[in-house]
């Protein structure tokens, strides 16, 4: 196996990627990176300094916050300069506005290059988003595009919701995850879309560990042909 294994697991909002990609992680012991979290701490950090409209602001936001991120008893904790912000991050209003800040270049130019350095660890590493097979990692050992129905991606959001005791109707996450698909896959840097060379895996009808085996037989297959 190569020193430097780089699973990427890109796909739509809803699609089971930051469940099975936290998984496989475990699985195989690999470093696991949540890209998305990122994009939500930047948000977050301009809606706390009513600055969201002011794209100056928050592109020194994107490239002068120190945002790490530690995984721990199945949770990705996230911090903006030392602050734990994980919770706050996950809030309707910055999925309202995540994509908004996602579209900017110079955002994503900041954030990529973190993730490229994250991505520089010995061992392996699992990192989910919407451009790691395309732009972060173009040149990963195994790309995964997962993808589901819009029902299934707003039935399973709606339920985390509920599982985490915030009650969102499932009409407004299924209009938020619309409305996210669109800007996210139509705009101009870097936007959600399949890597030409990545193996699509649909999730609409599988559970979780299914899912995962899917996943992990990939990997296999690919150790194998090395
Ligand atoms: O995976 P998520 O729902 O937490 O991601 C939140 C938003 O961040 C998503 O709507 C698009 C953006 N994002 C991105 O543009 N590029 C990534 N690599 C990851 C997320």
């Amino acid at each position: 196996m190569s020193k430097n294994m780089i699973i990427a697991i890109d796909g739509p909002a809803g699609s089971g990627k930051s469940t099975s990609a936290k998984l496989v992680a475990q699985k195989l012991n690999y470093l696991y990176i949540d890209t998305g979290a990122m994009y939500r701490a930047i948000t977050y950090l301009a809606m706390r300094r009513e600055c969201l409209n002011e794209i100056e602001k928050v592109i020194e936001i994107a490239e002068k916050t120190n945002i790490t991120l530690k995984f721990e008893n199945g949770i990705t904790l996230v911090f903006a300069d030392g602050e734990d912000v994980t919770e706050a991050i996950r809030s309707i209003n910055v999925n309202k506005n995540v994509s908004f800040v996602s579209k900017i270049k110079e955002v994503r130019a900041a954030l990529v290059k973190k993730q490229q350095e994250m991505g520089q660890v010995t061992g392996g590493v699992v990192m989910e988003g919407r451009d790691i097979g395309t732009v972060v990692f173009p040149d990963a050992d195994i790309k995964i595009f997962l993808t589901a129905t819009i029902d299934r991606r707003a039935e399973r959001r709606a339920k985390e919701y509920e599982a985490g005791g915030t009650h969102v109707s499932f009409d407004e996450v299924k209009n938020n995850l619309l409305n996210r698909d669109i800007i996210d896959s139509s705009r101009k840097e870097s936007p959600l879309k399949q890597a030409e060379d990545a193996t699509v895996v649909d999730t609409s009808k599988v559970s979780i560990a299914e899912q995962v085996e899917l996943i992990l037989d990939i990997v296999k297959k690919k150790n194998k042909t090395k």
